[in-house]
């Protein structure tokens, strides 16, 4: 049996296939003004007791399905205690031994108040992969989104990673500057990825579902959001500024109108040129319809 979750769960598109094991509800921040992820009443911060854990855990084990990958949610596990972070680990080891990577999502303060000793003794008992919502490099724009980061903060933080042995998956918001600020926003994001070197690198449209005032209020007004041509722009400026050594690249979010995926630097020519094709004719960029893209 799977355990029960507290809807909506949220996860990357890489960890479809592994368990998700909710060891908070929500986000213990939830104050990005662009993420509604965890703003229902039923999702309101709170961190799961570990004696529940285990009994989810030893259910999951009970029911024989075996998962080669653990996903621990909500919206940052990481806030959670080296301690407890440490006990949770222990309960995979000890019931769920096939599992061969467990990752998580992650607000870059939340490593910083863990040494590298602690993040390497969480690595090596199998946390390995950290998912960082950088969303860009822009000091500007990182107050104005209520991120609570700058981009020392989350060059620091992907520095830990790196440090502890483990592997970082960051995430840039395409659009997320708008019309006034997209050139700022792609080029700082690539000076922060160039520092950085993550491992992966995802970009995602920012997308407004339940409407854009909490967004605009915080952004000051001015916000005017760009059009598919105008992203892939941005997306072109991005790809261009950027100069990394091995990092896999994929912007196939649902959220995405183009479908971009490579090694960067290896493959930057043809996603440059696959963005600029997109940007001279939409029509046979094989885009995503309006009603095909989500979060
Ligand atoms: C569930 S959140 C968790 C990330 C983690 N709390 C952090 O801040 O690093 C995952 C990512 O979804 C993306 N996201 C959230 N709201 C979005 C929106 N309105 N449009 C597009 N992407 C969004 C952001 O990139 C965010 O980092
Ligand atoms: S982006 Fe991350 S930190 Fe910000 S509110 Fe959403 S889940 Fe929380």
């Amino acid at each position: 049996m799977l355990p029960d979750y507290i809807q909506p769960v949220f996860r990357p598109p890489s960890e479809a296939r592994s368990l998700i094991l909710q060891v908070t509800n929500g986000c213990s921040w939830n104050q990005c003004s662009f993420c509604d992820m965890y703003t229902d009443a039923q999702k309101k911060f709170r961190p799961k007791p570990v004696t529940e854990l285990e009994r989810e855990i030893k259910q999951v084990a009970a029911s024989g399905i075996s998962f080669q990958r653990i996903f621990l949610a909500d919206g940052d596990a990481m806030c959670l205690s080296y301690r407890r972070l440490h006990a949770i680990m222990t309960l995979i080891n000890r019931y769920l031994p096939d599992t061969r990577r467990v990752s998580s999502y992650c607000l870059p303060r939340n490593l910083l108040n863990k040494t590298i000793a602690q993040l390497g003794e969480l690595k090596k008992m199998g946390l390995s992969l950290m998912y960082v919502g950088c969303e860009t490099g822009d000091d500007l724009l990182l107050e104005k989104i209520r991120k609570g980061e700058t981009f020392a903060s989350s060059l620091c933080a992907l520095n830990a990673i790196k440090e502890a042995g483990m592997k970082s998956s960051v995430m840039i918001l395409n659009g997320l500057g708008g019309t006034r600020y997209s050139e700022q926003h792609a080029l700082n994001s690539a000076l922060l990825m160039n520092r950085a070197q993550p491992d992966y690198l995802a970009t995602l449209v920012v997308s407004f579902y339940r409407g854009i005032d909490r967004f605009q209020q915080d952004f000051g007004g001015d916000f005017v959001a760009l059009k598919p041509p105008q992203l892939f722009a941005e997306m072109k400026c991005l790809l261009q500024h950027l100069e990394l050594d091995k990092t896999i690249f994929r912007s196939d979010h649902a959220s995405n109108y183009l479908v971009l995926k490579g090694v960067l630097g290896r493959d930057k020519e043809r996603l440059v040129k696959q963005v600029q094709d997109a940007i001279h004719s939409q029509s046979s960029a094989n885009l995503r319809e309006e009603w095909q893209r989500g979060l």
